[in-house]
């Protein structure tokens, strides 16, 4: 099989959609590197936390944005909610994009030794970041599907409703911010393949995401 040269997957998706899990299988099953950039956002938002500011202030976000290293990328602290809040804050701020646009796009063109591409997961991957991808996927569920998967990942079959519902607000929150900012919303590329996950498990949808990168029975 013969993928499109330069070989760039661009996913992009809400929270909690599975587009995480399905970067990195679609990543080990073709060979790419992965860039997950949401964790960019987050360890912008986790800066300010750790530093004491404010996630809406623009400073505090750019001074955070600056300090950016590998440590506070991979720790594990930029994965909590409130981690999650704070990234969806300082990523609607244009100057933050702004600063992490080269990055990212330096990544997605420049694969290391031994990867044949790269994929990129995030919310403007397809729109803004990479829009000559030649594979663009979108990947969404309804948010009451989202949020019931979140809660059982965090608290198990024992949580209470009370949690759930706390889960559903903060998405509900994040995809508000996500959506209706003016710079750079989350919303599908024009040429996106769309992936419904509410009622499909992770491997049909890896599997329908196989065969359209593949160029084999697309709907
Ligand atoms: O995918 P995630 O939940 O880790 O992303 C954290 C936040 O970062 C999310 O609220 C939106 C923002 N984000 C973004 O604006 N653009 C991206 N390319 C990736 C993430």
């Amino acid at each position: 099989m013969q993928l499109k040269k330069p070989t760039i997957i661009a996913l992009d998706g809400p929270a909690a959609s599975g587009k995480g899990t399905l970067a990195r299988k679609l990543a080990e099953h073709f060979n790419l590197a992965l860039l997950d950039t949401g964790a960019l956002y987050r360890a912008v938002g986790l800066g300010v936390l750790k530093a004491g500011g404010n996630p809406e202030n623009e400073k505090d976000a750019l001074n955070a944005a600056s300090k950016l290293n590998e440590e506070i990328l991979k720790s594990p602290e930029i994965r909590g909610e409130s981690t999650g809040a704070a990234a969806s804050k300082v990523a609607a701020m244009p100057a933050i994009r702004q600063k992490l646009l080269e990055y990212q796009r330096n990544f997605a063109v420049n694969p290391p030794l031994g990867k044949i591409g790269t994929i990129l997961d995030g919310r403007d991957i397809g729109t803004v970041i990479c829009p000559d991808a030649p594979y663009k996927i979108f990947i969404t569920a309804d948010v009451e599907t989202r949020a019931k998967r979140r809660f059982l990942e965090e608290f198990g079959p024992d949580g209470s409703n009370d949690d759930y519902q706390k889960i559903l607000f903060d998405l509900k929150a994040r995809d508000e911010r996500d959506m209706n900012r003016s710079e750079a919303p989350l919303k599908p590329h024009e040429n996106a393949y769309l992936l419904d996950t509410s009622n499909s498990s992770i491997e049909a949808v890896f599997e329908a995401a196989v065969k359209y990168v593949s160029g084999k029975n697309v709907k």
